[in-house]
């Protein structure tokens, strides 16, 4: 078990296995994508799973799998079949945009996946085409179908962004309605890879007030530990909703989780800057003690508040690095 310095125990890591992506979401990435990794900067599948079973030997429970794309790297479910094969891991899962992620569904199932997130911001084609600059809503759906044909659960992770997507917030919500999906809407947070600040128009309580506008008596239900949500339920739906306060981070408190990027730096927060190279130090032939000292020392650096801790003004603080180069 890992303990940070402010007695948060850390089980959670979320593992970045590309930062390319087949959509361009707006607050993601620029409209001409990312300056991809090359290949050799890129963690290949048999350091990840050694950093994986260390880190399960050192107190991981969950993995999250994460991108960019999950999908769009090439050979993933052999991947994550050695991966759930890891003994002492307690849940393995993704968070995917759901384009590429229908006919994998089965072998997800069968490897244990219980739980899925997907990336999903609208129901309206023109607007998914204006915010992910591509199309694909009905293969997002087709996945999400799938998905609950097999008893997985899924969350439907929604940004909202004043002028792109504000109209679908209701029509979110209604999926609700009869599905037993969580919706959750998500404060824009600044990492958009190069299109300049964000400015927070949309926070949690602006969200809130919203729903509850057209929704009166949507009810407060209690948080899983160390959620990321503040959740929500609707009489009579059958889903769930949820609120994800990002940008403000209301979660830091609880927060129990680790980030490895595409390139194999393990970032102790998603606002810290930086990091440990884990893939270097595996290039460089250190063995599983020493890497599990390098972490252990970078985890007790852990900051409290990531955006917090930057100790530059508040301008300056904008971090342009795109979501999928971190890793969500
Ligand atoms: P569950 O494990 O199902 O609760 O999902 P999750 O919220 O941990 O992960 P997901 O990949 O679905 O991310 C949903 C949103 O929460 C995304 O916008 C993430 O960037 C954001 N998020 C996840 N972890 C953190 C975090 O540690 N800090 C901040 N600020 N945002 C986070
Ligand atoms: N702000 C908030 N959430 C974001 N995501 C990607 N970029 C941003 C951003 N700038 C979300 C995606 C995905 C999750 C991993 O991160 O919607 O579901
Ligand atoms: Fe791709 Fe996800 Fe970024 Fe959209 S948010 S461009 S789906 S990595």
């Amino acid at each position: 078990m890992i303990t940070d310095n402010f007695g948060r125990n850390i089980h959670y890591l979320r593992l970045a296995v590309t930062d390319r992506c087949n959509l361009r979401c707006t607050y993601c990435m620029p409209a001409g994508g990312l300056q991809w990794l090359p290949g050799k900067e890129l963690m290949r599948y048999e350091e990840m799973l050694r950093l994986c079973r260390l880190l399960v030997t050192m107190g991981i429970e969950k993995i999250r799998i994460t991108g960019g794309e999950p999908f769009v790297r090439k050979d993933l479910m052999p991947f994550l079949y050695q991966l759930a094969e890891i003994g002492g891991l307690k849940e393995l899962t993704l968070t995917t945009n759901g384009l590429l992620t229908e006919k994998y569904v089965p072998g997800l199932k069968q490897l244990g996946v219980k739980a899925v997130n997907l990336s999903l911001d609208t129901l309206d084609p023109g607007r998914f085409r204006q915010i992910a600059r591509r199309d694909g809503v009905d293969k997002v759906l087709a996945t999400m179908h799938r998905l609950l044909e097999q008893d997985i659960d899924v969350k439907i992770n929604a940004v909202v962004m004043e002028g792109k997507n504000i109209e679908d917030i209701v029509p979110l919500v209604l999926l609700t309605k009869t599905l037993p999906v969580s919706v959750r809407f998500i404060e824009e947070m600044p990492f958009n890879g190069g299109g300049g600040p964000v400015p927070l128009k949309w926070d949690a309580v602006q969200m809130l007030r919203h729903i509850k506008m057209y929704f009166p008596d949507m009810e407060r239900t209690a948080d899983p530990a160390h959620a990321t949500s503040s959740n929500y339920k609707i009489p009579g739906f059958t889903g769930s909703l949820g609120i994800i306060a990002g940008y403000t981070r209301s979660f830091c408190g609880s927060c129990n989780r680790i980030r490895i990027t595409p390139a194999g730096i393990l970032r102790t927060c998603l606002y810290s800057s930086g990091g440990l190279d884990l893939k270097q130090a595996m290039r460089a032939g250190a063995a599983d003690a020493e890497i599990e000292q390098l972490i252990i020392n970078a985890l007790l650096k852990k900051p409290e508040d990531g955006w917090a801790a930057q100790d530059i003004p508040e301008v300056a603080r904008i971090p342009y690095e795109s979501m999928a180069a971190i890793g969500g």
